[in-house]
């Protein structure tokens, strides 16, 4: 519990900071990626989120960078898959931009992942190339179908963006409700190194993109949430359900479940708060589990109320140096 009474008991870990994409709204085109040497081993990642579980963390979502851009990335699932086995884990996931999914789908099944998180922006080629920067899309539309095959429910993360959404809307949604996919949208938030002022113009509150969405469908609130950020709508045409996450129009601040842990082992409280915990330092002081508790509980009891991310005054408030792939979305 923190200092608000929300119980965190969902844990985002960061594996890598590396990706295989440079998406215009998360990092620079040249981007400075850590040095290797200062990763945390898979054996520590495998400590640290164990003593998270310990505490009553029971759900567990890997994610990046690209997370299954890490060698022996699937080495660390197998580890955490026993804590499914004993009961601890309710739930391990992991967000990805697709692009490795086809080679690991299957593996992630077999380790108990029942669900997975894509992020996908638009279904044109061309776009996406140039969204991505170096992506292509057909290899993730290829992960994405053989996450399907393999038994996984998928849900689609697209970030709204003024000038470029508008056109992706419908096809997006067409596509995810033939496919059975869950379609999650997700206002672009300041972060980032560089031109974050470009967020202002790239902002396409969710408000605007609903009422494009209700000119063509009947659109439904429902009560239900997954104790996440996304409030969602049902389509009455087709039956499907839409998320929206919307942290600059309507802050879910007060209901916030989660921390993040980096692939350094620093402990963040907030995506849009700079303050940390270091976790590696008490990690590789000892074996013991009880310090490495007492620095979570200590960390987890600074988190603050919430972030400050604020364009109303047409001006970029609240705005983080940090870019999404060091502590993952
Ligand atoms: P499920 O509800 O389990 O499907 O996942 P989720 O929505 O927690 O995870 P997902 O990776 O799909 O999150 C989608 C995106 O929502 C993240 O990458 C962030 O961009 C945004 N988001 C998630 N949690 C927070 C949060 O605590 N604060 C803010 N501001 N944004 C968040
Ligand atoms: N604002 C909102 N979402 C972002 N993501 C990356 N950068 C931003 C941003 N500036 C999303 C990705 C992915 C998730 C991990 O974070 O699209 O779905
Ligand atoms: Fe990579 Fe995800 Fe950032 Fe795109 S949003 S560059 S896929 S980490």
């Amino acid at each position: 519990m923190d200092r608000f009474c929300r119980k965190v008991g969902y844990l985002r870990v960061s594996v890598t900071d590396r990706c295989d994409f440079r998406c215009t709204y998360c990092m620079a085109e040249k981007m400075q990626f850590l040095p290797r040497r200062d990763l945390l081993s898979l054996e520590e990642l495998d400590r640290l989120c164990s003593a998270f579980i310990d505490l009553g963390v029971t759900k567990l979502r890997v994610t990046g960078g690209e997370p299954l851009v890490r060698r022996d990335v699937m080495q660390f699932f197998r580890r955490l898959s026993r804590h499914l086995d004993s009961g601890a884990l309710r739930e391990l996931t992991l967000t990805t931009n697709g692009s490795q999914l086809a080679r690991h789908a299957a593996d992630l099944a077999a380790c108990g992942v029942r669900r997975v998180n894509v992020s996908l922006d638009t279904l044109n080629p061309e776009k996406f190339a140039s969204l991505t920067r170096r992506g292509q899309l057909a290899p993730v539309l290829e992960g994405i179908r053989a996450a399907r095959d393999a038994g996984l429910r998928v849900k689609i993360n697209t970030v709204a963006l003024k000038g470029f959404t508008e056109e992706e809307l419908f096809p997006l949604v067409d596509w995810c409700g033939a496919e059975g996919h869950d379609l999650t949208f997700i206002e672009v938030m300041p972060m980032g190194q560089s031109a974050v002022e470009e967020r202002l113009d790239q902002f396409w509150p969710l408000s605007d993109l609903r009422a494009r969405l209700a000119m063509r469908y009947s659109l439904t609130d429902m009560a239900e949430t997954t104790g996440g950020p996304a409030r969602y709508v049902r389509l009455a045409e087709t039956g499907q359900k839409i998320g929206f996450i919307t942290p600059l129009s309507h802050s879910f601040c007060e209901s916030c479940n989660r921390v993040r842990l980096s692939c350094t082992g620093e402990l963040f409280t907030c995506l849009g708060q700079e303050g940390s915990s270091d976790l590696r330092g008490v990690l590789r002081e000892s074996d013991d589990a009880a310090a490495l508790k007492t620095a979570i509980r200590a960390g987890i009891g600074l988190k603050p109320a919430g972030h400050d991310f604020d364009y109303s005054r047409q001006t970029v408030a609240g705005a983080m140096r940090r870019t999404m792939n060091h502590t993952g979305g």
